[in-house]
Formats: structure tokens, sequence, C-alpha cells
């Protein structure tokens, strides 16, 4: 993948636009809910391993820092946008966890730490806009230390709402789309990586992938880093898009009530993945080892 494209991404995301709406769709009382569940149980499986800083990699306006940070673990949190991490500043002052949080400004092609720095790395939503993604996970995998973990929260393309939404587009067909919504769709293109298309947004050209689990997990693998779990994230992302409230709030308490009891992860939109660095990559280039 071109590098010219990675500035492209890095451009629009230097604005406000897409942070704005991104923040108005996806962080509310109702998602919170689903949010301060799953980081609960991400704390309980990391704290057993010690409290040590945890390095928040695209961290955004640092809403999952601040859960970190709530969690007791001190948090370094990165971004190459200046905007968002002005924002974040202000989001971590004012929960009053300014002491425990340190902010870095910089690209995951090119992370700003020694190897092993991290016991903990924490990754969401963000490879999904890195046109690079193959160097972004070497990026990552190097600064975990030896036995440290990587969570990594990716949009699954093997998904029902991913697999729907492709059939739908095939069926009903481009131009029924391009009448519907006064607009070309976007472009698909489907790669090893998975399904990905360029947004036109208000800022720019923003790249979105749904990722093909399996290979996100052997990427990582050849990095040595091997899965110790796969679990669902939120089930529907399609609540962001929805204008009815009380539809809106149906789905993100289906989405907890996914999350907290039926757990499967294969046709869930979103994937969590806990990743474990063993000493060397594994040579099989597989995903799995046991401990
Ligand atoms: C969808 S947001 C997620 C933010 C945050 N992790 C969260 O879950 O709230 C993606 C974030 O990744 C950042 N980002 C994207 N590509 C990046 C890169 N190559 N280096 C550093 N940050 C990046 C964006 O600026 C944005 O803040």
């Amino acid at each position: 993948m071109a590098a010219s494209e990675s500035e492209i991404v890095r451009k629009t995301l230097e604005r406000p636009d897409v942070h704005s709406r991104w923040i108005g769709d996806f962080y509310n009382d109702e998602s919170g809910r689903f949010y301060d569940a799953a980081f609960d149980r991400i704390a309980a499986r990391l704290s057993p391993h010690g409290i040590s800083a945890c390095l928040d990699a695209g961290c955004g306006d640092g809403a999952q820092t601040v859960r970190l940070a709530k969690r007791g673990f001190p948090v370094v949190a990165l971004d190459f946008s200046e905007y968002v991490l002005g924002r974040a500043r202000q989001n971590v002052a004012a929960h009053g966890l300014g002491q425990a949080v340190r902010f870095e400004h910089g690209s995951l092609l090119s992370l700003p730490f020694a190897e092993g720095a991290f016991r903990f790395v924490l990754c969401w939503s963000v490879l999904m806009h890195i046109p690079e993604v193959e160097k972004a996970i070497a990026e990552l995998a190097r600064v975990v230390a030896e036995s440290g973990f990587l969570i990594v929260s990716e949009d699954n393309m093997g998904s029902l709402e991913s697999t729907l939404a492709r059939l739908a587009r095939r069926v009903v067909g481009n131009a029924v789309i391009r009448r519907l919504r006064g607009k070309d769709p976007a472009k698909l293109a489907v790669s090893p990586a998975g399904a990905e298309y360029w947004r036109q947004t208000d800022a720019g050209p923003l790249l979105c992938r749904e990722a093909r689990i399996s290979w996100l997990v052997a990427q990582f693998a050849r990095h040595g880093l091997v899965l110790r779990e796969r679990m669902a994230g939120q089930f529907l992302e399609r609540h962001a898009s929805l204008r009815h409230a009380w539809l809106k709030s149906a789905l993100q308490r289906f989405n907890v009530f996914w999350f907290k009891y039926v757990r499967l992860p294969y046709p869930a939109m979103d994937n969590l993945l806990i990743l474990q660095r063993i000493r060397g990559p594994d040579p099989r280039g597989r995903g799995r080892c046991t401990p």
C-alpha cells in the first residue's frame, strides 16, 4: 500500500470533522455501558499480570484512555492528530486523571518507543484506518514486552452485519444505491486483509476496513504475538447511523446483552483480540500456541 495513502488519511484525521462525528455517533451513555463492561473484562484479564503502563495507540479523544486510567493503569496516550490529542488532554483533565496519563504525538507507523517498552498495549478501532497496516502491526508487536499483552479491537468482515451489507449491495446493485443515496456508493475492495473502501468525509478521504480476523491473527503471529482470546465486541455498529432514539438504544442494549451473556465473536461486528508476546516469532506463522 502506497505511503501517499497514509498521508491522505493523516491529513483527513488532522482536522476536527471526522473525530467530532465519531464522538457524536459512538460515545453516549448507552454505548458507555458496553465500553465499561468491555474494559472491566480487559482489566480483569490484565491485572493478574501486574499493573504496568499501557500504551493507548491511536487514543482519539481519550475515551478509552480514561477507562484504562480509572481501572488503575498508568497510560501513555498516542495519536498522530494534534487536534484530537488536544481533546484527549481536556477529557483526561476533566476526569481528574492528569497524573496517570502522558501524551505523545506520533504515528503507529513509526512508534517513538524502544523495543519491548510496554507490558500492555491497546489499539482500539485504529488499524481499520491505516493503509500500511502490516507496518503498523510490526510496530505494535515491536513495542510489546516479552510475555506482555496487546489488545486489539477491529471490525470483523465475517460478521453478520458486514456479510449482509455486502450481500444487499450485490442484490440491490450500485445503480439503486446511487438513486437512493443521491451519490455513488464507495468502491469496495476485498483483499487478504479484509473488505475496504474509501469514505469521502468533509475533511477528506478516509480508509475504512472490516478485517479478515484470521489474517490479522496470522500477521501478529509472524511477529511473535499469539492469540490468547477472541471476544465479541459490539454485535452491531449500525446503531451509530440510526436517527430513531428508541431503536438506537435497543441495539445498544442488545450489544451489551451479547457481550455479557452470548459472547460468541464470529457473528459480531466488533471483535476484541487478546494477544500475547511469546519469545520469538511463531515459525509456523499460526495464531495459536499453548501457554
Ligand atoms: C476511530 S478513532 C479511535 C480512537 C480511540 N482508540 C477510541 O477507541 O476511542 C481512530 C484514531 O486513530 C488515530 N490514528 C489513525 N491512524 C493513526 C496512525 N497511523 N498513527 C497514530 N494514530 C492514528 C486517529 O487520529 C483517531 O484518533
